[in-house]
């Protein structure tokens, strides 16, 4: 069994002062680490008749397509701004450090299907809860929503709590 916690650095006052960065590189360094991760983020879905993984770029994207794979689900990209093609749904939202847009083609996920929102961190939940908002523009059902790092404190999980959120590590 691979602790996956010793694979997570603490970098403090990155990307500002007081805020303590969780550094997921090492485990994506690691063949066994990054495998166990992505099975850990499934685990709890796998009987749930998932159609849909959907991500928000840059490090959701890491873990969503592993997870697809293990769940028999295609994978739908949400992204910044200015980086897909086709006609869009956007929503604004507020990160622990800043505010950021997101973005997904109005065809992403069908009316109807079931999907997993995967992120590598939950902080705030902005980023997550601006998912949601966009795939519910879709008419999806947001079956759940699965984490690598839940970080306690900053209140993510009682933003989510319409929504069944797992998380593999949880900090104080
Ligand atoms: C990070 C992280 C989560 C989000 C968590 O992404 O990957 O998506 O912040 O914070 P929240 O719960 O307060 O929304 P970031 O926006 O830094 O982008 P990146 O994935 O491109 O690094
Ligand atoms: N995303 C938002 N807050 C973060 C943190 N403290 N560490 C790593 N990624 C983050």
């Amino acid at each position: 069994m691979v602790d996956l916690a010793k694979f997570v650095r603490d970098i403090p006052d990155y990307p500002k002062p007081g805020i303590l960065f969780r550094d997921i590189t090492p485990m994506l360094a690691d063949p066994a680490a990054l495998k166990a991760a992505a099975e850990a983020m499934a685990a709890p879905f796998v009987d749930m008749k998932i159609d849909v993984v959907a991500a928000a770029e840059a490090r959701g994207f890491i873990f969503a397509a592993p997870v697809a794979i293990q769940l028999g689900a295609g994978f739908v990209p949400i992204r910044k701004p200015g980086k897909l093609p086709f006609d869009l749904h956007s929503f604004a939202y507020e990160l622990e450090y800043g505010s950021d847009e997101l973005q997904v083609h109005v065809d992403g996920v069908k009316a109807g299907q079931r999907v997993l929102i995967i992120d590598d961190l939950l902080a705030t939940g902005g980023t997550v809860e601006a998912c949601c908002r966009l795939l519910e523009k879709c008419d999806a059902e947001i079956v759940g929503c699965s984490f690598l790092i839940h970080l306690a404190k900053l209140g993510g999980q009682e933003r989510l709590s319409p929504y069944k959120c797992h998380s593999v590590l949880t900090y104080d």
